[in-house]
């Protein structure tokens, strides 16, 4: 095995792939764990607002920079009667979640959430429930937060003290129909169907022509029927939605972290198959449009190693998937980002699953701090930085050998030009034992100052915690070299690199 990498990219401001979409740095936020509450909301918290949201947490969010957050689920969604949530907090039913085992109170709900997305300044992204429930209670839903006034559920919203509808354009119609642990699970005809009819009735109730409709696609790429799935459900829906989403979550298997630094190109797959499996539905319709992916759920998760406490049978916001993410994570986690902003071109809209405490960037404690996971650095360094114009990079690199995916490139690389004439390129070195040299020919864009930020640990699994909170963090890179419009990085081996062309 080399002892040192050396690798190089080129770009051309000319030659682009897609405008960055907005909707690509989008989060999650779900009725599970702690996510809602002691997460965002605690109106205990010595930092709470009159709304019972989180000061401290609120602050991070911002510095994370999300763009759109998905609510209420997930599997929660599809067991949820959404009018539970809405009216006075003294009259809210407790119900059973048997998505995850737990007792909903219910004192978060649609208004908090809106109130919430209007706080941190993020668009929502409203999921209807199509598993215990149907066309009737999401038209409902609709009418309770889009229609203006007039009507029994508009007016319901307006005594609740929303006046003004919320206007929410983007919605996800049902959550992963096809997985036998959702509840309400459907086939693929079933589920075309309901979602068609679904996506035909909010449209004709919001007489608009800018609502975005999600589909559910298969709910990972390890799916039986992967493909099978996105072709019956699009063959039903193609004229009715704009999206068809994705899934997916990565974490070394049989201790296996070679392949876990390549997980990306798991993504890239799964891109290309839905995209291959989208485009020939629309051929066979002889249809001009296209269907875009949202990849509403995508992530580190160790999922067959939960952490946290097992929590008591029906208890109430227990800690649940509250994993701790290593350095290691927030590089293979850097990475997906890399192939996101890659495939802007087809992904337009995408979210962290999820936002706080379960699976998430931001960990909190009842009534104490909140700190920033390894993998808060990665997405707000993109959701800063990765604006503007995704560009075309021409890449040579060494590869290394992964069980999974073979031979792999050691550099994974993305540039996105700003609209103020700077360039942002983010690198990883996917190789967990050797440092590189980054040889970026910048000569097509005016090179002023260039700093690099680098996030990796000579500790794989350090983390941050609640009793070392900065335990891992991005530092200033001085390892560079300016000449001649070519310019020269040093990057540690298994590292997320932010380098800043301006
Ligand atoms: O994000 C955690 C869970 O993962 C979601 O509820 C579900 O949609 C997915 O399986």
């Amino acid at each position: 095995m080399a002892d040192h990498h050396r690798a190089r990219i080129e770009f051309d401001p000319r030659f682009t792939v897609a405008e960055v979409p907005d909707r690509l740095f989008g989060s999650f936020v779900e009725h599970l764990g702690r996510c809602v509450y002691t997460g965002i909301y605690e109106p205990e918290h010595p930092t709470a607002n009159a709304d019972g949201l989180r000061e401290d947490v609120l602050d991070l969010i911002r510095e994370l920079g999300p763009t759109m957050i998905r609510y209420p689920g997930g599997n929660f969604v599809s067991g949820y009667r959404w009018e539970d949530g809405v009216g006075p907090k003294e009259d809210r039913p407790r119900r059973l979640d048997l998505a995850w085992g737990t007792t909903e109170t219910n004192q978060f709900g649609l208004g908090e959430f809106m109130k919430f997305c209007r706080t941190v300044d993020v668009e929502p992204n409203m999921a209807v429930n199509l598993g215990t429930r149907g066309l009737q209670e999401a038209l409902d839903l609709f009418e309770y937060a889009n229609h203006p006034g007039g009507t029994y559920w508009s007016d319901l919203r307006r005594s609740h003290g929303d006046e003004e509808p919320y206007g929410i354009k983007l919605w996800c119609l049902g959550n992963e129909m096809d997985g036998p642990w959702q509840i309400g699970q459907r086939t693929a005809t079933e589920y075309g169907r309901i979602a068609d009819q679904t996506a035909r009735s909010l449209r004709f109730i919001d007489g608009s022509d800018d609502l975005d409709l999600v589909a559910c696609g298969s709910s990972s790429r390890g799916m039986p029927f992967f493909g099978a799935w996105e072709n019956e459900v699009l063959t039903h829906t193609y004229e009715s939605v704009d999206y068809i989403s994705a899934h997916a979550y990565y974490h070394p298997l049989d201790g296996d972290v070679t392949s876990f630094m390549a997980s990306a190109q798991d993504m890239e797959l799964f891109i290309d198959g839905v995209i291959a499996t989208a485009d020939a539905v629309g051929a066979k319709l002889k249809s001009d449009k296209k269907i875009n992916i949202s990849f509403d759920e995508w992530n580190v998760w160790y999922q067959t190693a939960p952490t946290g406490e097992r929590p008591e049978p029906w208890s109430i916001a227990p800690r649940q998937l509250e994993d701790h993410y290593s350095a290691m994570d927030a590089v293979v986690f850097g990475s997906l980002l890399i192939t996101l902003l890659r495939r802007s071109d087809r992904v337009t809209a995408a979210c962290l699953a999820q936002l706080v405490n379960v699976i998430a960037p931001i960990m909190t404690e009842p009534g104490g701090p909140a700190w920033r996971q390894t993998t808060f650095f990665p997405f707000a360094e993109a959701s800063k930085y990765g604006r503007g114009t995704v560009l075309n990079v021409n890449a040579d690199s060494p590869a290394f050998d992964t069980k999974k995916y073979g031979e792999v490139s050691a550099l994974h690389s993305v540039a996105v030009a700003g609209e103020d004439g700077s360039v942002t390129v983010f690198a990883v070195n996917r190789d967990l034992e050797t440092p590189m040299t980054l040889e970026i020919d910048a000569s097509s864009v005016q090179v002023g100052d260039v700093t690099v930020s680098t996030l990796t640990d000579a500790d794989r699994d350090a983390k941050n915690t609640v009793d070392d909170q900065d335990r891992v963090a991005p530092v200033a890179n001085g390892d560079v070299v300016v000449k001649d419009g070519l310019i020269t990085v040093e990057l540690p081996a298994m590292s997320w690199n932010t380098i800043r062309i301006a």
